[in-house]
């Protein structure tokens, strides 16, 4: 079972601080490649682009860092709904990340064989094609939650959610594009599992995750390591305060 923690920032720009000033720790207490997995969507883009400012991009060693994508929106890289364009003009043009190191999803060809590739690269990545609790794949993984309460591209009442085997899946019907999406055993494979949301949008959604409700996929993440909720007053749940 992993450790959860719910931290709360009293605002969004609070909050966005917060977990860059916390990411930046994480890799300094780090040796060696540290892998971090993101996500797209509105909430992580502020994160990217203050990671991306001089302040804290000189504090990082980016030649370290190995960049992988939780999910992808099946739609050519330079489309303005992919998650890597997202991370690239966000973060990835204005640090001096190795290119051999940012690994996006391939969204030419068909999404079946996107995602048998993409579990390839992570398998090669990893250097195994079974995960082992003990070794996890991402130091981080960085998530969201959509307002239906699905994160990742892993939608509510879709058979994606009870996929085990595979490492990474394509998803069809449930957005204009399909997409590609890592499981949740390989979301799991993360020494840290840190899910970003903020706003009074999301309040209503999260107060249901928190509690538990399994019908909601954001509420079925776990991790091998720690789980942490970090939100925004906006989005917390009245019993849930800022610390
Ligand atoms: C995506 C995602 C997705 C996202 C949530 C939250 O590609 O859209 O990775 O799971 O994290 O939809 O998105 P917002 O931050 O825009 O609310």
């Amino acid at each position: 079972m992993s450790e959860v923690v719910v931290d709360v920032q009293a605002t969004e720009a609070g909050l966005i601080r917060h977990v860059a000033e916390w990411l930046v720790n994480r890799i300094a207490q780090s040796q060696g490649r540290f892998s971090i997995a993101v996500s797209g969507g509105a909430t992580p883009k502020p994160l990217y682009e203050l990671l991306a400012s001089p302040a804290f991009a000189d504090r990082i060693d980016w030649t370290r860092i190995h960049l992988f994508w939780g999910d992808e929106r099946f739609v050519p890289h330079d489309h303005p709904d992919s998650n890597y364009l997202m991370v690239k003009r966000a973060l990835i043009d204005h640090v001096p990340i190795p290119a051999e190191n940012v690994l996006p999803v391939d969204t030419a060809g068909h999404p079946q064989d996107a995602a048998r590739d993409y579990a390839a690269r992570l398998q090669s990545f990893y250097g195994a094609r079974q995960l082992d609790p003990s070794r996890p794949l991402f130091d981080v993984n960085l998530m969201g939650v959509g307002d239906d309460g699905h994160t990742a591209s892993l939608f509510p009442k879709t058979r994606e959610l009870d996929e085990t085997a595979e490492w990474v899946v394509s998803v069809v019907g449930q957005k204009p594009e399909a997409r590609i999406t890592l499981t949740y055993p390989t979301l799991a494979s993360a020494k840290d599992l840190i899910v970003l949301v903020a706003g009074a949008s999301k309040k209503t959604i999260m107060r249901r995750v928190l509690e538990g409700d399994r019908q909601l996929p954001a509420a079925r993440l776990y991790a091998h390591g720690t789980l942490t909720w970090f939100l925004d007053s906006a989005a917390a749940p009245g019993n849930v305060s800022p610390e």
